[in-house]
Protein backbone atom coordinates (compact mmCIF):
# COMPACT_ATOMS: atom_id res chain seq x y z
CA UNK A 1 0.00 0.00 0.00
CA UNK A 2 2.58 2.02 0.79
CA UNK A 3 4.60 1.35 -2.28
CA UNK A 4 1.20 2.35 -4.59
CA UNK A 5 1.27 5.55 -2.43
CA UNK A 6 4.92 6.49 -3.28
CA UNK A 7 4.51 5.58 -6.67
CA UNK A 8 1.22 7.57 -6.78
CA UNK A 9 3.06 10.84 -5.16
CA UNK A 10 5.76 10.80 -7.67
CA UNK A 11 3.57 10.44 -11.07
CA UNK A 12 1.94 13.35 -9.73
CA UNK A 13 5.36 15.21 -9.03
CA UNK A 14 6.72 14.33 -12.20
CA UNK A 15 3.32 15.22 -13.65
CA UNK A 16 3.35 18.76 -12.16
CA UNK A 17 6.55 19.09 -13.03
CA UNK A 18 6.04 18.96 -16.71
CA UNK A 19 3.35 21.33 -16.78
CA UNK A 20 5.35 23.65 -14.78
CA UNK A 21 8.11 23.29 -17.17
CA UNK A 22 5.59 23.78 -20.66
CA UNK A 23 4.32 26.89 -18.73
CA UNK A 24 7.79 28.55 -18.84
CA UNK A 25 8.52 28.00 -22.13
CA UNK A 26 4.99 29.15 -23.42
CA UNK A 27 5.72 32.41 -21.20
CA UNK A 28 9.23 32.68 -22.97
CA UNK A 29 7.77 33.04 -26.00
CA UNK A 30 5.18 34.84 -25.84
CA UNK A 31 5.27 37.45 -22.75
CA UNK A 32 1.77 38.51 -23.41
CA UNK A 33 -0.75 36.25 -25.08
CA UNK A 34 -4.09 37.33 -25.10
CA UNK A 35 -6.91 36.20 -27.87
CA UNK A 36 -7.82 38.77 -29.62
CA UNK A 37 -11.18 37.02 -30.16
CA UNK A 38 -14.16 39.71 -30.04
CA UNK A 39 -17.02 38.73 -28.13
CA UNK A 40 -19.52 38.64 -30.86
CA UNK A 41 -17.76 38.25 -34.26
CA UNK A 42 -16.26 35.16 -34.38
CA UNK A 43 -18.45 33.59 -32.17
CA UNK A 44 -22.38 34.38 -34.19
CA UNK A 45 -22.62 35.50 -37.22
CA UNK A 46 -25.87 37.26 -37.65
CA UNK A 47 -27.06 37.96 -41.34
CA UNK A 48 -27.21 41.47 -42.77
CA UNK A 49 -31.20 40.98 -44.07
CA UNK A 50 -31.79 39.18 -40.35
CA UNK A 51 -29.99 42.67 -38.56
CA UNK A 52 -32.14 45.14 -41.16
CA UNK A 53 -35.12 43.27 -41.03
CA UNK A 54 -35.31 43.26 -37.12
CA UNK A 55 -34.20 46.47 -36.69
CA UNK A 56 -37.34 48.07 -38.90
CA UNK A 57 -39.79 46.01 -36.95
CA UNK A 58 -38.47 46.82 -33.84
CA UNK A 59 -38.77 50.62 -34.68
CA UNK A 60 -42.23 50.26 -36.41
CA UNK A 61 -43.39 48.57 -33.23
CA UNK A 62 -42.02 51.17 -31.25
CA UNK A 63 -43.64 53.94 -33.46
CA UNK A 64 -47.10 51.89 -33.81
CA UNK A 65 -47.31 51.38 -30.01
CA UNK A 66 -46.11 55.52 -29.29
CA UNK A 67 -48.80 56.52 -31.52
CA UNK A 68 -51.56 53.75 -30.26
CA UNK A 69 -52.86 50.90 -32.49
CA UNK A 70 -54.87 51.44 -35.63
CA UNK A 71 -54.94 51.19 -39.20
CA UNK A 72 -54.43 54.68 -39.95
CA UNK A 73 -51.29 54.37 -37.64
CA UNK A 74 -49.85 51.61 -38.96
CA UNK A 75 -50.04 52.64 -42.80
CA UNK A 76 -48.62 56.16 -41.82
CA UNK A 77 -45.86 54.30 -39.78
CA UNK A 78 -45.10 52.20 -42.34
CA UNK A 79 -44.60 54.81 -44.98
CA UNK A 80 -42.97 57.02 -42.99
CA UNK A 81 -40.38 54.21 -42.05
CA UNK A 82 -40.00 53.19 -45.83
CA UNK A 83 -38.79 56.73 -46.53
CA UNK A 84 -36.20 56.33 -43.85
CA UNK A 85 -34.95 53.19 -44.78
CA UNK A 86 -35.33 53.82 -48.46
CA UNK A 87 -33.22 56.95 -47.49
CA UNK A 88 -30.88 55.23 -45.70
CA UNK A 89 -30.06 52.57 -48.57
CA UNK A 90 -29.54 55.41 -51.17
CA UNK A 91 -27.40 56.93 -49.53
CA UNK A 92 -24.75 53.85 -48.41
CA UNK A 93 -25.63 51.14 -51.00
CA UNK A 94 -22.51 52.20 -53.10
CA UNK A 95 -20.48 54.55 -50.77
CA UNK A 96 -20.41 52.16 -47.69
CA UNK A 97 -19.98 49.04 -49.57
CA UNK A 98 -17.14 47.68 -46.70
CA UNK A 99 -19.80 48.27 -43.92
CA UNK A 100 -22.96 46.79 -45.14
CA UNK A 101 -21.07 43.36 -46.45
CA UNK A 102 -19.78 43.38 -43.09
CA UNK A 103 -22.16 41.55 -40.74
CA UNK A 104 -20.88 42.69 -37.46
CA UNK A 105 -20.80 45.91 -38.41
CA UNK A 106 -24.60 46.28 -39.70
CA UNK A 107 -25.25 44.68 -35.97
CA UNK A 108 -24.05 47.58 -34.46
CA UNK A 109 -25.25 49.82 -37.17
CA UNK A 110 -28.92 48.70 -35.83
CA UNK A 111 -28.23 48.22 -32.63
CA UNK A 112 -27.34 51.66 -32.36
CA UNK A 113 -30.41 52.98 -33.80
CA UNK A 114 -32.68 50.75 -31.57
CA UNK A 115 -30.75 51.54 -28.53
CA UNK A 116 -30.68 55.82 -29.89
CA UNK A 117 -34.53 55.54 -30.47
CA UNK A 118 -35.32 53.28 -26.73
CA UNK A 119 -33.17 56.05 -24.93
CA UNK A 120 -35.03 58.97 -26.17
CA UNK A 121 -38.08 57.23 -25.74
CA UNK A 122 -37.07 56.88 -21.81
CA UNK A 123 -35.64 60.30 -21.47
CA UNK A 124 -38.82 61.92 -22.94
CA UNK A 125 -41.15 60.00 -20.95
CA UNK A 126 -39.24 60.28 -17.76
CA UNK A 127 -37.25 64.11 -17.86
CA UNK A 128 -36.99 65.89 -21.12
CA UNK A 129 -37.36 65.71 -24.90
CA UNK A 130 -34.15 67.67 -24.68
CA UNK A 131 -31.85 65.24 -23.13
CA UNK A 132 -32.56 62.89 -25.94
CA UNK A 133 -28.89 61.42 -27.04
CA UNK A 134 -28.91 61.84 -30.69
CA UNK A 135 -25.73 63.83 -30.90
CA UNK A 136 -24.06 61.26 -28.48
CA UNK A 137 -25.30 57.90 -30.86
CA UNK A 138 -24.43 60.19 -34.07
CA UNK A 139 -21.02 60.61 -32.66
CA UNK A 140 -20.33 56.97 -32.14
CA UNK A 141 -22.06 55.90 -35.27
CA UNK A 142 -19.49 58.01 -37.16
CA UNK A 143 -16.54 57.13 -34.82
CA UNK A 144 -17.47 53.23 -35.27
CA UNK A 145 -18.65 53.08 -38.25
CA UNK A 146 -17.97 55.84 -40.81
CA UNK A 147 -18.76 59.66 -41.02
CA UNK A 148 -21.52 59.40 -43.53
CA UNK A 149 -23.10 56.87 -41.38
CA UNK A 150 -23.07 59.50 -38.55
CA UNK A 151 -24.95 61.90 -40.63
CA UNK A 152 -27.49 59.45 -42.21
CA UNK A 153 -27.98 58.66 -38.27
CA UNK A 154 -27.86 62.79 -37.26
CA UNK A 155 -30.72 63.28 -40.13
CA UNK A 156 -32.57 59.87 -39.21
CA UNK A 157 -32.03 60.32 -35.87
CA UNK A 158 -33.76 63.70 -35.31
CA UNK A 159 -36.76 63.02 -37.53
CA UNK A 160 -37.78 60.22 -35.52
CA UNK A 161 -37.27 62.51 -32.04
CA UNK A 162 -39.49 65.16 -33.82
CA UNK A 163 -42.07 62.53 -34.87
CA UNK A 164 -42.32 60.80 -31.50
CA UNK A 165 -42.20 64.24 -29.86
CA UNK A 166 -45.44 65.31 -31.45
CA UNK A 167 -44.03 66.16 -34.44
CA UNK A 168 -42.28 69.41 -33.17
CA UNK A 169 -40.15 71.27 -35.54
CA UNK A 170 -37.85 72.84 -32.61
CA UNK A 171 -36.96 69.50 -31.37
CA UNK A 172 -35.56 68.10 -34.87
CA UNK A 173 -33.73 71.43 -35.29
CA UNK A 174 -32.15 70.95 -31.87
CA UNK A 175 -31.12 67.47 -32.30
CA UNK A 176 -30.14 67.78 -35.63
CA UNK A 177 -27.57 70.98 -35.15
CA UNK A 178 -25.83 68.94 -32.27
CA UNK A 179 -25.64 66.21 -34.24
CA UNK A 180 -24.21 67.75 -37.55
CA UNK A 181 -21.55 69.87 -34.64
CA UNK A 182 -19.94 66.63 -33.81
CA UNK A 183 -20.50 64.38 -36.55
CA UNK A 184 -18.75 66.66 -38.59
CA UNK A 185 -15.69 67.08 -36.43
CA UNK A 186 -15.13 63.60 -35.64
CA UNK A 187 -11.60 63.36 -36.82
CA UNK A 188 -11.02 66.00 -34.03
CA UNK A 189 -11.42 63.17 -31.09
CA UNK A 190 -7.97 60.85 -31.07
CA UNK A 191 -8.55 60.89 -26.94
CA UNK A 192 -11.29 59.73 -24.46
CA UNK A 193 -10.85 63.13 -22.79
CA UNK A 194 -12.00 64.83 -26.08
CA UNK A 195 -15.32 63.76 -25.07
CA UNK A 196 -15.10 66.35 -22.54
CA UNK A 197 -14.90 69.21 -25.51
CA UNK A 198 -17.89 67.09 -27.21
CA UNK A 199 -20.02 67.17 -24.63
CA UNK A 200 -19.40 70.96 -23.79
CA UNK A 201 -20.38 71.29 -28.21
CA UNK A 202 -23.57 69.64 -27.85
CA UNK A 203 -24.74 72.06 -24.59
CA UNK A 204 -23.50 75.37 -26.76
CA UNK A 205 -25.09 74.10 -29.84
CA UNK A 206 -28.72 72.88 -27.83
CA UNK A 207 -28.72 76.23 -26.08
CA UNK A 208 -28.23 78.44 -29.12
CA UNK A 209 -31.09 76.66 -30.98
CA UNK A 210 -33.26 76.54 -27.92
CA UNK A 211 -32.15 80.34 -27.11
CA UNK A 212 -33.21 80.74 -31.01
CA UNK A 213 -36.89 79.26 -30.74
CA UNK A 214 -37.38 81.47 -27.32
CA UNK A 215 -36.88 84.65 -29.31
CA UNK A 216 -38.88 83.73 -32.54
CA UNK A 217 -41.26 83.10 -29.26
CA UNK A 218 -41.88 79.45 -29.67
CA UNK A 219 -41.79 79.02 -25.72
CA UNK A 220 -42.83 81.52 -22.56
CA UNK A 221 -39.80 82.31 -20.24
CA UNK A 222 -40.38 79.09 -17.85
CA UNK A 223 -40.28 76.67 -20.74
CA UNK A 224 -36.95 78.04 -22.03
CA UNK A 225 -35.50 77.95 -18.67
CA UNK A 226 -36.79 74.70 -18.86
CA UNK A 227 -35.50 73.09 -21.83
CA UNK A 228 -32.09 75.34 -21.55
CA UNK A 229 -31.38 73.31 -18.69
CA UNK A 230 -32.19 69.76 -20.55
CA UNK A 231 -30.05 70.97 -24.03
CA UNK A 232 -27.11 71.90 -22.05
CA UNK A 233 -27.42 68.90 -19.36
CA UNK A 234 -27.51 66.58 -22.64
CA UNK A 235 -23.77 67.64 -23.47
CA UNK A 236 -22.95 66.02 -19.87
CA UNK A 237 -25.38 62.70 -20.91
CA UNK A 238 -23.70 62.59 -23.90
CA UNK A 239 -20.05 62.65 -22.07
CA UNK A 240 -21.08 59.53 -19.84
CA UNK A 241 -22.84 57.79 -22.86
CA UNK A 242 -19.83 57.56 -24.97
CA UNK A 243 -17.31 56.57 -22.20
CA UNK A 244 -19.85 53.68 -21.65
CA UNK A 245 -20.60 52.33 -24.47
CA UNK A 246 -17.60 53.36 -27.02
CA UNK A 247 -15.31 50.61 -25.00
CA UNK A 248 -17.94 48.14 -25.42
CA UNK A 249 -18.99 48.66 -28.71
CA UNK A 250 -15.31 49.19 -29.85
CA UNK A 251 -14.00 45.63 -27.80
CA UNK A 252 -17.22 43.58 -28.71
CA UNK A 253 -17.67 44.58 -32.40
CA UNK A 254 -14.22 44.51 -32.94
CA UNK A 255 -14.11 48.19 -34.30
CA UNK A 256 -11.03 50.58 -34.93
CA UNK A 257 -11.58 54.03 -33.67
CA UNK A 258 -9.13 57.01 -33.61
CA UNK A 259 -8.94 56.47 -29.89
CA UNK A 260 -8.18 52.80 -29.94
CA UNK A 261 -5.67 53.66 -32.94
CA UNK A 262 -3.77 56.21 -30.67
CA UNK A 263 -3.95 53.70 -27.99
CA UNK A 264 -2.08 51.01 -30.44
CA UNK A 265 0.54 53.86 -31.43
CA UNK A 266 1.97 54.57 -28.22
CA UNK A 267 5.80 52.56 -28.40
CA UNK A 268 5.02 51.38 -24.36
CA UNK A 269 3.13 48.81 -25.62
CA UNK A 270 4.68 45.85 -25.56
CA UNK A 271 4.52 44.79 -29.14
CA UNK A 272 6.24 48.12 -30.68
CA UNK A 273 8.62 47.85 -27.69
CA UNK A 274 9.49 44.29 -28.82
CA UNK A 275 10.18 45.65 -32.17
CA UNK A 276 12.17 48.45 -30.87
CA UNK A 277 14.47 46.38 -28.95
CA UNK A 278 14.78 43.14 -30.19
CA UNK A 279 14.67 44.39 -34.10
CA UNK A 280 15.72 48.22 -33.80
CA UNK A 281 16.64 47.84 -38.06
CA UNK A 282 13.05 47.03 -38.96
CA UNK A 283 11.76 49.08 -35.96
CA UNK A 284 12.99 52.15 -37.85
CA UNK A 285 12.29 51.22 -41.10
CA UNK A 286 8.46 50.80 -39.84
CA UNK A 287 8.73 54.37 -38.09
CA UNK A 288 9.68 55.88 -41.59
CA UNK A 289 7.29 53.96 -43.72
CA UNK A 290 5.22 55.04 -41.07
CA UNK A 291 5.83 58.92 -42.06
CA UNK A 292 5.70 58.44 -45.54
CA UNK A 293 2.21 56.51 -45.36
CA UNK A 294 1.02 59.31 -43.13
CA UNK A 295 1.71 62.32 -45.59
CA UNK A 296 0.35 60.53 -48.67
CA UNK A 297 -2.76 59.23 -46.76
CA UNK A 298 -3.04 63.00 -45.63
CA UNK A 299 -2.75 63.90 -49.65
CA UNK A 300 -5.66 61.86 -50.54
CA UNK A 301 -7.92 62.62 -47.77
CA UNK A 302 -8.01 59.15 -46.57
CA UNK A 303 -7.50 58.12 -42.80
CA UNK A 304 -3.77 58.81 -42.03
CA UNK A 305 -3.32 57.58 -38.35
CA UNK A 306 -4.64 54.38 -39.95
CA UNK A 307 -2.28 54.65 -42.28
CA UNK A 308 1.02 55.84 -39.44
CA UNK A 309 -0.46 52.35 -37.62
CA UNK A 310 -0.43 50.22 -39.97
CA UNK A 311 3.27 51.00 -41.13
CA UNK A 312 4.37 50.60 -37.24
CA UNK A 313 3.25 47.20 -37.31
CA UNK A 314 3.55 45.89 -40.85
CA UNK A 315 6.61 44.55 -40.27
CA UNK A 316 6.04 43.11 -36.67
CA UNK A 317 6.34 39.31 -38.05
CA UNK A 318 10.42 39.90 -38.42
CA UNK A 319 10.12 39.49 -34.71
CA UNK A 320 10.19 35.93 -35.44
CA UNK A 321 13.90 35.56 -37.64
CA UNK A 322 15.11 39.17 -38.14
CA UNK A 323 18.53 38.13 -39.15
CA UNK A 324 17.03 37.17 -42.58
CA UNK A 325 15.97 40.76 -43.38
CA UNK A 326 18.18 43.19 -44.65
CA UNK A 327 17.88 45.86 -42.50
CA UNK A 328 18.85 43.66 -39.81
CA UNK A 329 21.95 42.44 -40.96
CA UNK A 330 24.24 44.49 -38.91
CA UNK A 331 27.30 42.39 -39.81
CA UNK A 332 27.00 41.92 -43.25
CA UNK A 333 26.50 38.45 -43.19
CA UNK A 334 23.69 37.29 -45.35
CA UNK A 335 22.36 34.14 -44.15
CA UNK A 336 20.30 33.70 -47.61
CA UNK A 337 23.63 32.80 -49.04
CA UNK A 338 23.83 29.70 -47.31
CA UNK A 339 19.85 28.46 -48.07
CA UNK A 340 18.23 27.21 -51.47
CA UNK A 341 16.55 30.35 -53.39
CA UNK A 342 13.56 28.19 -52.23
CA UNK A 343 14.33 28.09 -48.86
CA UNK A 344 14.63 31.57 -48.68
CA UNK A 345 11.35 32.58 -50.67
CA UNK A 346 9.45 30.80 -47.31
CA UNK A 347 11.14 32.97 -44.57
CA UNK A 348 9.93 36.08 -46.34
CA UNK A 349 6.43 35.07 -46.75
CA UNK A 350 6.62 33.54 -43.53
CA UNK A 351 6.95 36.78 -41.76
CA UNK A 352 3.77 38.14 -43.25
CA UNK A 353 1.89 35.28 -41.49
CA UNK A 354 3.62 35.37 -38.49
CA UNK A 355 3.13 39.18 -38.27
CA UNK A 356 -0.68 38.01 -38.42
CA UNK A 357 -0.35 35.40 -35.71
CA UNK A 358 1.22 37.79 -33.14
CA UNK A 359 -0.90 40.84 -33.61
CA UNK A 360 -3.64 38.44 -32.65
CA UNK A 361 -2.04 37.34 -30.12
CA UNK A 362 -1.47 40.99 -29.07
CA UNK A 363 -4.86 41.67 -29.44
CA UNK A 364 -3.81 44.17 -32.61
CA UNK A 365 -7.04 45.23 -34.43
CA UNK A 366 -8.63 43.64 -37.28
CA UNK A 367 -8.01 46.45 -39.70
CA UNK A 368 -4.38 46.65 -38.56
CA UNK A 369 -4.13 43.17 -39.29
CA UNK A 370 -5.80 43.46 -42.72
CA UNK A 371 -2.63 45.85 -43.55
CA UNK A 372 -0.38 43.48 -41.63
CA UNK A 373 -1.31 40.67 -43.63
CA UNK A 374 -1.48 42.73 -47.29
CA UNK A 375 1.24 44.84 -47.22
CA UNK A 376 3.32 42.12 -50.33
CA UNK A 377 -0.12 41.78 -52.03
CA UNK A 378 1.44 39.21 -54.33
CA UNK A 379 4.80 40.77 -55.76
CA UNK A 380 7.55 38.93 -56.53
CA UNK A 381 10.85 38.50 -55.03
CA UNK A 382 13.12 39.40 -57.93
CA UNK A 383 16.50 38.52 -56.12
CA UNK A 384 15.46 34.51 -55.16
CA UNK A 385 13.81 34.19 -58.33
CA UNK A 386 16.81 35.59 -60.01
CA UNK A 387 18.27 33.27 -57.98
CA UNK A 388 16.47 30.66 -58.84
CA UNK A 389 17.28 30.83 -62.64
CA UNK A 390 21.11 30.86 -62.00
CA UNK A 391 20.97 26.87 -60.91
CA UNK A 392 18.56 26.20 -64.00
CA UNK A 393 16.23 28.18 -66.07
CA UNK A 394 13.14 26.02 -64.95
CA UNK A 395 12.05 28.47 -62.22
CA UNK A 396 9.27 30.15 -62.51
CA UNK A 397 8.53 33.89 -61.28
CA UNK A 398 4.75 32.73 -59.94
CA UNK A 399 6.62 30.08 -57.58
CA UNK A 400 8.62 33.46 -56.51
CA UNK A 401 5.50 35.43 -55.40
CA UNK A 402 4.06 36.36 -51.69
CA UNK A 403 0.61 34.61 -51.09
CA UNK A 404 -1.29 37.82 -51.06
CA UNK A 405 -4.18 38.89 -50.07
CA UNK A 406 -3.63 42.34 -52.28
CA UNK A 407 -4.33 45.53 -50.55
CA UNK A 408 -8.02 46.13 -49.90
CA UNK A 409 -8.15 49.81 -48.98
CA UNK A 410 -6.70 52.53 -50.04
CA UNK A 411 -5.01 52.66 -47.06
CA UNK A 412 -3.46 48.91 -47.09
CA UNK A 413 -1.96 50.74 -50.65
CA UNK A 414 -0.40 53.31 -49.33
CA UNK A 415 1.48 51.45 -46.81
CA UNK A 416 2.71 48.79 -49.39
CA UNK A 417 3.78 51.84 -51.62
CA UNK A 418 5.54 53.45 -48.24
CA UNK A 419 7.21 50.17 -47.42
CA UNK A 420 8.75 49.61 -50.93
CA UNK A 421 10.04 52.77 -51.06
CA UNK A 422 11.55 53.04 -47.84
CA UNK A 423 13.44 50.04 -48.02
CA UNK A 424 14.64 51.00 -51.76
CA UNK A 425 15.49 54.83 -51.22
CA UNK A 426 17.55 53.59 -47.74
CA UNK A 427 19.31 51.69 -50.33
CA UNK A 428 20.52 54.83 -52.52
CA UNK A 429 24.19 55.20 -51.42
CA UNK A 430 24.15 58.99 -53.28
CA UNK A 431 20.62 59.75 -52.56
CA UNK A 432 19.87 62.88 -55.38
CA UNK A 433 16.74 64.16 -55.83
CA UNK A 434 16.41 62.59 -59.36
CA UNK A 435 17.52 59.13 -58.08
CA UNK A 436 15.18 59.54 -55.45
CA UNK A 437 12.35 60.77 -57.62
CA UNK A 438 12.97 57.54 -60.33
CA UNK A 439 13.02 55.30 -57.63
CA UNK A 440 9.44 55.80 -55.92
CA UNK A 441 7.90 56.11 -59.65
CA UNK A 442 9.28 53.12 -60.84
CA UNK A 443 8.16 51.16 -57.48
CA UNK A 444 4.64 52.79 -58.24
CA UNK A 445 4.40 52.06 -61.42
CA UNK A 446 5.72 48.75 -61.24
CA UNK A 447 3.10 47.33 -58.92
CA UNK A 448 0.56 49.08 -61.00
CA UNK A 449 1.58 47.28 -63.93
CA UNK A 450 1.79 43.72 -61.73
CA UNK A 451 -1.72 44.44 -60.84
CA UNK A 452 -1.38 44.98 -56.64
CA UNK A 453 -4.29 47.49 -56.74
CA UNK A 454 -6.55 45.61 -59.02
CA UNK A 455 -8.74 44.77 -55.66
CA UNK A 456 -8.38 48.57 -54.15
CA UNK A 457 -10.60 51.42 -54.92
CA UNK A 458 -7.31 53.77 -55.24
CA UNK A 459 -7.69 55.66 -58.55
CA UNK A 460 -4.95 57.03 -60.84
CA UNK A 461 -5.17 60.30 -59.79
CA UNK A 462 -4.51 59.11 -56.07
CA UNK A 463 -1.89 56.87 -57.14
CA UNK A 464 0.14 60.63 -58.67
CA UNK A 465 -0.80 62.13 -55.70
CA UNK A 466 1.00 59.68 -53.36
CA UNK A 467 3.55 59.33 -55.83
CA UNK A 468 4.31 63.30 -55.23
CA UNK A 469 3.53 63.26 -51.47
CA UNK A 470 6.08 60.04 -51.25
CA UNK A 471 9.16 62.08 -53.37
CA UNK A 472 8.43 65.22 -51.24
CA UNK A 473 8.12 63.21 -47.61
CA UNK A 474 11.30 61.08 -48.63
CA UNK A 475 13.22 63.77 -50.07
CA UNK A 476 12.40 65.44 -46.48
CA UNK A 477 13.78 62.58 -44.76
CA UNK A 478 17.18 62.65 -46.41
CA UNK A 479 17.50 66.34 -47.34
CA UNK A 480 21.10 66.39 -45.79
CA UNK A 481 22.17 63.81 -47.55
CA UNK A 482 20.73 65.21 -50.95
CA UNK A 483 22.58 66.71 -53.70
CA UNK A 484 20.06 68.62 -55.79
CA UNK A 485 20.94 67.76 -58.90
FE1 LIG B 1 7.27 43.12 -44.99
FE1 LIG C 1 8.63 46.58 -44.48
Amino acid sequence: MDNLFEKLKNWIRAFLLRVARKLRTDARKDPVVRESKSLFSREIKIPVFASLLFTVAALYCMLVIAFGLGWNVMVAMAIFITAIVSFFIAQTKNKEKVILEDNDAVVLMCLLFIIAVLTFQISREYVSPFLSPVAAFSLMAAMLLSSRIGILYTVSLSLFVALLNDMQFDIFLVMLCGGVVIVTNVQSICRRSDFINTGVKIAIANIAMTTMFYFLGSYGSSQFKYNLFYGALNGAFAIVLMLVFMPLFEKVFSRTTNIKLIELSDFNNLLLKRLMLEVPGTYHHSIMAADIAEQAANAINENSLLARVGAYYHDIGKLRNPQYFMENQISGHNPHDDLTPEMSKLILISHVKDGIVLARKYNVDNEIINIIGQHHGTTSMHVFYHRALESGPNANIENFRYSGPKPATKVAAIVMMADSCEAACRSIEDPTALRIKDAVEKIINNKFIDGQFSECPITLRDLEIIRDSMISTIMGIYHARIDYK
